[in-house]
């Protein structure tokens, strides 16, 4: 059996980590544990809006419910999605204070007050949604809110370090595979659609960049 690598070992580690955080979340609330927190205020999308979230426990050993179902059943946000629900796959991606962030693992609480979110529902045409349509980059769509999003937050991350270069393919392949220097997280197609989703990131960035 081949030895695994030591990035083989630390997302086994990243994912026992989530599962412990999520299931120790979970078991508070089957045994009804969990307790109503003051509200938390974010700018979502541009705008203020507050909503309470549940957590158990204080202080360093506080859990609250994750930043991906807050989102979705206390804001109707319908772009991120639970896909592994352990920070693997991409697929709930959102931009917290201009960082992509995996919202199925962000507890809430972490989350600053005043914090600016940006979810797929706050796009409007952008380049990146306008080529993924144009190019039909994506089978079920299942992962297009990871791959935009992330897309967005990599793209922006850049710029904002002074490289505003259209990426070459093999750069966007190692944003997508999460083999870039800046950031190993990588964003999965279950379809298989990557040549596609490359194509749009490319066709978007020379767009966004020009
Ligand atoms: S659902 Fe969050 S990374 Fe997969
Ligand atoms: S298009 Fe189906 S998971 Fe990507």
């Amino acid at each position: 059996m081949p030895r695994s690598s030591t990035k083989d070992r630390e997302l086994r580690m990243q994912r026992i980590t989530c599962q412990v955080a999520v299931g120790g979340y979970r078991i508070a609330e089957r045994v009804g544990s969990i307790k109503g927190v003051a509200d938390r205020t974010i700018r979502l999308n541009g705008k203020k809006v507050s909503a309470p979230y549940r957590s158990v426990g204080a202080g360093a050993a506080e859990n609250s419910e994750q930043l991906l179902y807050w989102l979705r059943e206390r804001h109707d946000q319908h772009g991120p999605r639970f896909g592994c629900g352990v920070s693997q796959c991409g697929a709930c991606t959102v931009l917290l204070d201009g960082a992509a962030t995996r919202s199925c693992t962000r507890q809430v609480h972490t989350v600053p007050d005043m914090a600016e979110v940006l979810t797929l529902d706050g796009l409007r045409g952008h380049p990146l949604q306008r080529a993924f349509v144009t190019l039909q980059a994506g089978q079920c769509a299942f992962c297009v809110n990871g791959m935009v999003m992330g897309a967005l937050g990599w793209l922006s991350q850049r710029v904002a370090a002074g490289n505003r270069t259209v990426p070459a393919d093999e750069e966007i392949k190692d944003f997508l595979s999460g083999a870039l220097p800046e950031s190993d997280d990588n964003y999965i197609c279950r379809c298989g659609a990557h040549t596609r989703i490359v194509a749009a990131i490319s066709a978007a960035a020379k767009e966004m960049l020009r």
